[in-house]
């Protein structure tokens, strides 16, 4: 295959150098907020032990299909999200890609800021271990009125887009893969510190139990769903993020592979996460009424006083912990812009840099609305769309777990099951060889069956019960 013309032009729009370049690029998508806020929020307020059961299935029987084939949809066509989808479908699906590249966009807006907060809480608890965390500080209080200070804000998700658009124009060789390179192995190592650290704490007894123990008498129907929805955010699916990144995989690598180690290693992640602040938390007597409050609170508000009264080491760790938490959603937030920049690239013709550049630069336009939506600006604060989401970052948060996601995921699933021919995809999932779990006949069935129905019932949950994920 090598030297003709697909190749070549593949080589100008970039490719992975090997499987592992593009596993690590992919679970550096895959693990970010999603993993290290989100998910053990979530679990804490769907009282564990059956919640995380659900959201384990959702991963096997929607996620990993899913997974599977937008990679696939990439790798096939080579191309980005909308050229992909017109490619493999027919023009018309072309609007799916289109869809997914607004999805990157709008969670791109409010991610950063949130990730702005991680760097933010790195120095501070680089401070605090330094100078000694302050007696009697009110955490709380700090916290809010930090995201109160628009400018603040502004430049520090103006930092950490920044930091996002260097990586994208320079590459994905150069620059999104060689991230992942570095920052992923840093990221494995801080975590195994903190679990051990976090083990060896008397609470991480009762935090094992309260996440691996079911109880289903404790999981409500909108537990189900919201385990489902997670499931995608999670896995960076629903958008063509997965359909991006595959297209700059070489056609010897195994696309089953991939995705069986990509989504183990989300889902440990996410679970040694969550083991490690529960076990903080059971480990102080009344915490855990104090934590229930919001996502916010476990990560900022918490776990920083914490680090500092219980955890053993937890003088390295704070500061550890923080830039861990900014590194993972770096290579997150660097395969939204991709998304967005490579639909530039490759549909209009325009240059990395320049795509890149301007991207970013309207992406951020949407973040400075999110930045000052915590207090800084009182109309931006207040502004509310979906019933109990305010805010300009509410709001968005909202409509893409809620509806970007479930809705793109849907259309792809369908498309992947019902419109590509078996042997098209049974041919495509088979380049560079298969592991012994795989069954092409299973992967059919869940990907026209399973997944269409599962993500289905979301939407009719959400579109009938009202029921939200966000
Ligand atoms: N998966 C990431 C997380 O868990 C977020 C993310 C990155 C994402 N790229 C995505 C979510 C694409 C949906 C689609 O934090």
């Amino acid at each position: 295959m090598a030297g003709d013309a697909p190749i070549e032009q593949n080589e100008g729009r970039g490719q992975w150098t090997s499987s592992l370049g593009f596993i690590l690029a992919a679970t550096g998508s895959a693990i970010g907020l999603g993993n290290l806020w989100k998910f053990p929020f979530i679990t804490w307020e769907n009282r564990g032990g059956a919640f995380v059961l659900v959201y384990l299935l959702c991963i096997v029987a929607v996620g990993l299909p899913i997974m599977m084939a937008e990679i696939l949809i990439g790798r096939k066509t080579q191309k980005s999200a909308v050229g992909a989808m017109k490619e493999a479908f027919g023009k018309r699906w072309g609007i799916v890609g289109g869809w997914g590249v607004l999805a990157g966009f709008v969670i791109l807006s409010y991610y950063s800021v949130i990730a702005g907060w991680s760097l933010f809480y790195f120095t501070k608890a680089l401070g605090w271990s330094m100078s000694g965390f302050p007696q009697g500080a009110q955490l709380g209080d700090d916290f809010t009125s930090f995201a109160a200070q628009g400018g603040l804000q502004i430049g520090l998700s103006g930092l950490f887009m920044a930091a996002t658009m260097g990586v994208v124009l320079s590459g994905v060789k150069g620059g999104i893969e060689r991230t992942a390179r570095i920052l992923l192995p840093v990221l494995f190592v801080i975590l195994i510190l903190l679990l051990v650290s976090a083990l060896s704490m008397s609470g991480s007894g009762q935090a094992l139990s309260f996440i691996f123990r079911p109880n289903f008498s404790e999981l409500g129907m909108d537990g189900l769903l919201e385990a489902l929805g997670h499931a995608f955010f999670t896995l960076s699916l629903g958008m063509g993020a997965m359909i991006t990144y595959g297209s700059y995989v070489a056609k010897d690598q195994s696309i089953v592979k991939a995705s069986g180690v990509i989504v183990v290693l989300d889902t440990v992640i996410a679970l040694v996460a969550t083991i490690i602040m529960f076990s903080v938390i059971f480990s102080v007597p009344g915490m855990e009424e104090q934590v229930g409050g919001s996502t916010v609170g476990m990560l900022f508000i918490s776990l920083p006083e914490l680090f500092y009264s219980t955890v053993p080491f937890g003088r390295v760790l704070a500061p550890a912990f923080y830039i861990l938490v900014a590194f993972a959603a770096l290579t997150s937030t660097i395969s939204l812009l991709e998304v967005v920049a490579a639909y530039a690239i490759d549909e209009h013709g325009i240059g990395r840099k320049k795509a890149t550049l301007m991207t970013g630069g309207a992406i951020f336009l949407v973040t400075v609305l999110c930045a000052l939506s915590f207090g800084g600006s009182s109309g931006l604060s207040a502004f509310e769309i979906f019933e109990g989401k305010a805010g300009v970052f509410g709001t968005l948060d909202h409509l893409a777990s809620n509806w970007l996601l479930p809705i793109g995921g849907f259309l792809i699933t369908l498309a992947t099951g019902w419109f590509m021919t078996r042997e098209d995809s049974e041919a495509e999932l088979a380049l560079g060889g298969v592991p012994a779990w795989y069954s092409y006949g299973a992967w059919r069935f869940f990907i026209r069956f399973v997944a269409p129905v599962a993500v289905g019932a979301i939407l009719v949950a959400v579109i009938f019960f009202g029921v939200d994920f966000s």
